[in-house]
């Protein structure tokens, strides 16, 4: 049977996780973070004490790791060699880990069948950096939220500090302009727009009207 697949790229903080689980729950599809995928390679790297950009190094590691993501009562969890680490890859120094194993082709063959098996079982909701270019480049529907780094910034740095941890505002925005830089400079599979995405900026919108925005969107192409 055919699946229907919706790819939401974008920078770090544009709200495509939290925009995505709310769709996934409102359309009945299986949400899946490809972020989380790239953070627990950065968490097995980090643990290793292997630099994160010494792509030989890293490369070697990638036979040790198995990744397993199961969804628990609508919730995505990973599992890394048997551990839950949904929490671990949250920490503010792996998001610089999973930004820079990103960038190792390598890390990124690896990972590409993992994610495309979503895409063969199940209806899905797939947000990630190059879901809608490389990752499903067939996707039904693809869509690329941006927002202004500020906006964008001000988002993480509020999940953060949420979760308890002792960040300043200056250095979220700081640290996220280089990975985005990263992100979007590095020769494989960098952030770009596909060229049939459609692109919806956040800035300013609370989360309910972001989601209206892509929920009457997304209704409209199903039909
Ligand atoms: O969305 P996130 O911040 O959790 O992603 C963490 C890092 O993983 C980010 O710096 C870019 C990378 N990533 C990627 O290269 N491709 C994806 N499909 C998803 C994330």
């Amino acid at each position: 049977m055919k699946r229907t697949a919706i790819a939401i790229d974008g920078p770090s903080g544009a709200g495509k996780s939290t925009i995505s689980k709310l769709l996934a729950k409102e359309f009945g599809f299986t949400y899946v973070d490809t972020g989380a995928i790239y953070r627990t390679v950065g968490v097995y790297v980090y643990r290793k004490g292997v630099p994160s950009n010494d792509a030989v190094e890293v490369e070697k590691l990638l036979p040790e790791i198995d990744i397993q993501i199961k969804h628990i009562g609508g919730e995505q969890r990973i599992f890394l060699n048997g551990e839950d680490v949904s929490e671990k890859i949250r920490e503010h120094i792996i998001s610089k880990y999973a930004s820079d194993v990103s960038a190792i082709p390598a890390v990124r063959a690896f990972l590409l069948d993992m994610q495309r098996e979503f895409a063969r079982r199940d209806n899905i909701i797939m947000d990630g950096r190059d879901i809608g270019t490389v990752v499903l480049p067939d996707a039904d529907i693809k869509i690329f939220l941006t927002a202004t780094d500020e906006d964008r910034a001000g988002r993480r740095y509020d999940e953060l500090k949420a979760k308890g941890q002792n960040v300043e505002f200056e250095k979220v925005l700081s640290d996220m302009r280089i990975r985005d830089a990263q992100d979007s400079e590095r020769a494989v599979a960098p952030l770009v727009p596909a060229h049939d995405a459609i692109q919806v900026d956040t800035t300013g919108n609370t989360l309910e009207k972001s989601v209206l925005i892509l929920k009457n969107l997304i209704a409209e192409r199903l039909k």
